[in-house]
């Protein structure tokens, strides 16, 4: 399981997400950086969209079979402070989002799918990339 406040790296981790989203980038957060906050490889997250059937839900742009409806697009993903509305948005909160959302908020619409760790953490990478 994820500490939810982790160790140091972790909250100097979201700290600098933090810093990234306040300075109102437009542009995705590049590779290096995704890949040092999530620990995730961001060129797998397309891949396991599809595997883990996220696409029937979602829609994200890059993602051409990804055109779900049931919740809300996931592009832009980094640039919104809250997570589901309620969850402060680090790399953290979205990596456990993606594995257990339900553990996270029981009263969410998006089901658990039991994503493994790594799964998530490339997801996530992925997603704070997407503009
Ligand atoms: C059965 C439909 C369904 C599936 C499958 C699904 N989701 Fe969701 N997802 C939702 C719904 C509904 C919400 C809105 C939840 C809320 O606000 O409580 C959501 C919210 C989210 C959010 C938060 C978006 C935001 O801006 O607040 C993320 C990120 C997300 N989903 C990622 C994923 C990923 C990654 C997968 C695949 C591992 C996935 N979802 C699979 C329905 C789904």
């Amino acid at each position: 399981m994820l500490a939810l406040r982790g160790d140091g790296g972790a909250l100097l981790g979201a700290a600098t997400l933090a810093v990234l989203l306040q300075a109102g980038c437009a542009a995705p957060v590049p590779s290096r950086e995704v890949a040092i906050l999530t620990g995730g490889d961001p060129g797998r997250g397309a891949g396991l969209l599809v595997r883990h059937g996220c696409i029937a839900c979602h829609t994200v742009e890059a993602v051409p079979q990804a055109r779900g409806q049931v919740g809300p697009s996931l592009d832009g993903v980094g640039r919104r402070p809250f997570i589901a509305g309620r969850l402060e948005n680090t790399p953290e909160h979205l990596i456990r989002w993606v594995q257990d959302a339900r553990g996270l908020v029981p009263e969410t619409a998006m089901p658990s799918l039991g994503v493994p760790e790594q799964d998530a953490r490339d997801i996530a990478a992925f997603l704070y990339q997407q503009p």
